[in-house]
């Protein structure tokens, strides 16, 4: 994947408030391109799968826990630049300490239900691309 892709997840308690539609239209509003998308829930295999990275910190267990409690949505979104775009456009980890007007500050609940994921770099947007999308569900 190249610099104009990342992943992103509406995470469950955004999808179980009934925020997908609003975080779409902030998708929209942003200029992203919708390029993959689907409506799915991870089991603990596969959030601890995901989440790999953080398999040392404290939050790991809470972390997978929540990510496969519901429902979620994946998408690949095209921007120029789109990794650290999505990231400020969706504001700081933790919503409390998030700008007015980001996605996390109007969606989040708390620091681990903070309403989206992005991911953090070109190499991992590749890597969780292909975790959640065949290349014939990309366009
Ligand atoms: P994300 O991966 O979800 O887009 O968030 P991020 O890059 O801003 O944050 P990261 O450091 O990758 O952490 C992944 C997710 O773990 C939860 N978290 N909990 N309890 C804690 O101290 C803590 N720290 C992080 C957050 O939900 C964060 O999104
Ligand atoms: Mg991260």
């Amino acid at each position: 994947m190249s610099r104009n892709k990342t992943l992103i997840m509406i995470k469950p308690t955004a999808v179980r408030k009934g925020f997908i539609g609003p975080i779409m239209a902030k998708i929209n509003e942003g200029g992203f391109k919708i390029h993959a998308m689907k409506y799915t829930q991870l089991t603990l295999e596969q959030a601890r799968a995901f989440y790999a990275v953080h398999k040392d910190r404290p939050f790991y267990g809470e972390l997978t826990e929540f990510m496969s409690s519901g429902p979620i949505v994946a998408a690949i979104l095209v921007k120029d630049n789109a990794v650290e775009s999505w990231r400020n456009y969706i504001g700081a980890t933790n919503p409390a300490e998030a700008a007015e007007g980001t996605i996390r500050k109007l969606y989040g609940t708390s620091l681990g239900e903070n309403a989206v994921h992005g991911s953090d770099s070109d190499d991992n947007a590749e890597i969780e691309g292909s975790f959640f999308f065949s290349a014939t569900e990309r366009f």
